[in-house]
């Protein structure tokens, strides 16, 4: 009898997830805003749930000089204030007498070798080793010292060769071009082994992306047609409706390709073009995704080719006047830094040749939406036609990706009546109807996926590598065009002319989700 596969954890409900070993969570940028309203907030969650080990301990890192007891009251009130549960006393009273904090320099050896006596003493006070998980939730700037240090001090190297081997979390962003992201991926190397890293792309931890892969591989009917021979284009959109706001020092410096298409649109044009993985596996999946990322072609960066750029100017939202990007604190008068990015990404192989993915983003947007629509092909015209008269549209499969979490189809119905008029309809499953409301957090999902060692949610070193390579050219050519062919939307829309003319070419239009 053949083998049977090992199952993913996933595929087994939680009963993996369960057996974390003793681990201690060392957050380096403890006193940044994701420890507050993402982190912490996802140990609380993973805590009431039942699913951290017995032996948790929680150590927040960072250049303030801060008490264990402030440190607590910091966690304690962000629980409070960002945990999509009400936070129980009952439940932080587990937490918080193992929560503390160090105080330390990134690039302080000596303060990195108490980090390492801190955490012996922790497992000597239970007399077991316990795994580290460092999670790197800093500025870039300081990803390389931290690393290293972590090497030097051996906290990398800690139980290397057994299960509970140390762990690293990484924080986007991933470098901000080609160049950097392989240095990055060089200093990793010298560091820690490639299994032993987790890249995080939160997108990947949101529970409609990982209903994706569901969808797509546990039911029969999509695969047969998901291919060129019936799909027509595909749409991925992550629309945001908050603007720069407080966040123009960092966005001055990232821009939409970088903060968004790069990563988080790039995972979900990988997960719904690549080739059905030969197991649910962190590599099987993750070399499908590399591969397919591959046969994406150079963009074409003239005028009128697959790229667009723009900045908001200033509009209405939700029915108020919304500032101009260039108004906004921290950014330049003159500022260069695009805040909506669409591109029309061909890939070249047997499934998807002469299909267009488009992919934008943005912020100021009409609505905060993410969705990935499949638009098919639409049937020949012998018997309906719009020409007939007919009012019809082409079949769409939609993914919502969030808000309103779900997947719907566009169908083309008979209007009840004497006369044979048709109608397109929408068929629509909606998370909320269905299982409730209470979703658990990407980043719940991830901190435990991490400190089970599952890599699957998390990028790998290649496929980073892989989506700057397709983007660097378009950044060196907005970076030496300035503003020169930087194009406007006003706040509260749906983005730029020049979006649309990207569509207009292949003959489509951009949905209004
Ligand atoms: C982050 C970006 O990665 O994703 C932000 O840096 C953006 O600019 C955020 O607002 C959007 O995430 P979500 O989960 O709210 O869609």
């Amino acid at each position: 009898m053949a083998d049977t596969p090992q199952r993913h954890p996933f595929l087994q409900g939680l009963s993996k997830h369960r057996g974390a070993p003793p681990t201690v969570v060392i957050i380096f940028g403890a006193s940044g805003d994701l420890t507050a309203r993402k982190l912490i907030p996802a140990v609380y969650n993973l805590s009431v749930d039942g699913l951290l080990p017995a032996d948790f301990y929680l150590v927040g890192y960072g250049r303030k000089e801060i008490p264990d007891e402030e440190f607590r009251t910091l966690a304690h009130d962000a629980i409070k204030e960002f945990s999509r549960r009400e936070l129980s006393e009952d439940v932080w009273g587990r937490i918080a007498p193992h929560t503390t904090y160090v105080a330390g320099g990134y690039d302080d050896k000596a303060a990195f070798d108490r980090l390492a006596q801190h955490i012996a003493e922790i497992e000597k006070s239970i007399g077991r080793e316990v795994q580290t998980l460092f999670y790197i939730s800093t500025p870039p700037s300081v990803f390389e010292p931290i690393l290293l240090n972590l090497g030097a001090s051996g906290l990398a190297g800690k139980y290397l060769g057994q299960a509970h081997h140390a762990k690293v979390i990484i924080e986007k962003p991933f470098g901000r071009d080609l160049t950097s992201a392989l240095a990055l991926n060089a200093t990793i190397r010298r560091v820690f082994e490639e299994h032993q890293v987790y890249r995080i792309d939160h997108y990947l931890g949101k529970e409609t992306v990982q209903d994706l892969l569901v969808q797509r591989f546990a039911n029969a009917i999509f695969e047969p047609l998901w291919n060129r021979n019936f799909i027509d284009s595909v749409q991925i959109t992550v629309a945001e409706e908050v603007g720069v706001g407080t966040r123009g020092g960092y966005y001055e410096q990232s821009g939409c390709l970088r903060d968004m298409i790069q990563n988080h649109t790039m995972q979900l044009l990988a997960l719904t073009a690549m080739e059905p993985p030969v197991a649910y596996e962190a590599e099987a999946i993750r070399d499908e995704k590399v591969k397919v990322l591959k046969a994406i072609q150079p963009l074409d960066l003239g005028a009128g080719g697959d790229v667009a750029r723009a900045q908001y100017a200033a509009g209405m939202m939700a029915g108020k006047a919304a500032p101009g990007n260039l108004q906004e604190q921290g950014i330049a008068p003159q500022s260069a830094t695009e805040t909506y990015a669409a591109i029309r990404l061909s890939i070249n192989n047997w499934r998807w040749q002469g299909v267009p993915f488009y992919l934008r983003s943005g912020k100021c947007m009409a609505r905060r939406v993410s969705e990935i629509a499949i638009n098919f092909k639409r049937p020949p015209g012998t018997l309906f036609a719009e020409s007939g008269g007919f009012n019809l549209a082409a079949n769409t499969l939609s993914f919502q990706i969030q808000p309103d979490e779900g997947l719907s189809l566009i169908l083309n119905t008979k209007i009840p009546g004497l006369e044979t008029r048709t109608q397109p309809v929408k068929m629509s499953f909606r998370y909320s109807t269905t299982f409730g409301s209470n979703t658990p957090e990407a980043y719940e999902r991830l901190v435990l996926d991490a400190m089970i060692g599952d890599g699957t949610l998390f990028i790998r070193g290649d496929e980073a590598e892989t989506s700057w390579k397709v983007y660097t050219p378009v950044l060196d050519a907005w970076a030496a065009a300035g503003r020169t062919g930087m194009d406007s939307y006003a706040a509260g829309s749906w983005g730029p002319l020049s979006a649309d003319a990207l569509l207009a070419k292949d003959g489509n239009v951009w949905r209004q989700p």
